[in-house]
């Protein structure tokens, strides 16, 4: 009797070991090609790729494992130059019906003219979430690091550690948050010419392509789903992000948070009343962290 209970805690701190990743990576190894690999170039260390967008074809890629909960990095650099009407996708999916979804979507524009960034978060199959800011750095110029934290209290959106969005879970008060699904990485580069850039007025101008962006030095350090959400919803070391003090920002995150609203935001749903006829979505009165 001991023995099985001895070797049961065993089997279990090793499952606990190995349920989170720290991946610091070769993109061969955690990830495929979903589209398009003739679009697609790997350093030979496996440490960067690339995507072309052309008038054949776009290209994508995807982690061979799901997650739950975690801390995601990747360093990446946008299209240089023209870029209007191109659109490069880097976000966690469900890809369930109901889908879950942390997004994040860089929108090209005109040569000399700002990208966008975009961030929504679908939960449940609901999205409509979107908030737009404009970078304070020219993105196409150098790598800079885009992360998404997700844990069971809230997720954060940062750019070069600045947190650019939250979206808190108010659970308790019936809004949706995503915390079931596992969910994989996805990165694509794509034409989004039809809505993208000024609405869609700017199209891809394929006379100045092929459009290149790029991806590097990405870290995956999250709970890999083995079908078991006890795992990942442990308070572990391996499991820090659910620690007590990444429930929420620090006092200078919110400094920072506060910066990026007063001087880079474009749009944020919950200012939309038109779009939502005045009945924003509920979430929009509670605290944003
Ligand atoms: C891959 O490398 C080839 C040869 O240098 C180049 O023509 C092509 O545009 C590159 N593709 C990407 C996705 O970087
Ligand atoms: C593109 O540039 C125009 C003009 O500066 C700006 O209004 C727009 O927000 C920019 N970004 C996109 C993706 O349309």
């Amino acid at each position: 009797m001991k023995t099985i209970v001895f070797i049961c805690l065993i089997v279990n701190a090793f499952q606990v070991t190995f349920s989170s990743l720290v991946s610091v990576g070769d993109f061969n190894k955690d990830f495929f090609v979903t589209w398009s690999p003739d679009h697609v170039n790997t350093s030979s260390d496996g440490h960067e790729r690339s995507l072309r967008l052309d008038q054949q074809s776009g290209a994508g890629f995807a982690s061979n494992d799901m997650f739950l909960f975690g801390q995601i990095d990747m360093q990446i650099k946008l299209v240089p130059g023209h870029s209007a009407g191109t659109v490069i996708g880097y976000y966690l999916t469900s890809d369930q019906p109901n889908r879950d979804e942390i997004d994040f979507e860089f929108m090209g524009n005109v040569s000399g003219q700002p990208y966008i960034l975009q961030t929504n978060v679908f939960a449940d199959g609901f999205d409509d979430r979107e908030e737009r800011i404009y970078l304070w750095f020219d993105p196409t110029k150098d790598f800079h690091t885009y992360s998404i934290l997700w844990n069971l209290h809230q997720i954060v959106f940062l750019v070069d550690k600045v947190p650019i969005r939250v979206y808190k879970n108010h659970a308790d008060k019936g809004i949706a948050f995503p915390r079931w699904q596992p969910m994989s990485l996805k990165v694509s580069l794509w034409d989004g010419g039809s809505w993208a850039t000024r609405g869609g007025h700017d199209k891809v101008d394929w006379s100045k392509g092929p459009f290149i962006a790029s991806f590097r030095n990405y870290k995956i350090d999250a709970c890999v789903w083995k079908g078991n959400p006890r795992f990942c919803r442990a308070d572990s070391n391996t499991n820090w992000w659910n620690k007590e003090r990444f429930n929420g920002l620090t006092w200078y995150q919110r400094r920072l948070f506060r910066w990026v609203r007063k001087y880079h935001l474009i749009y944020d749903y919950c200012q939309d009343n038109q779009r939502f006829k005045n009945n924003l979505p509920k979430e929009c009165s509670l605290s944003k962290f």
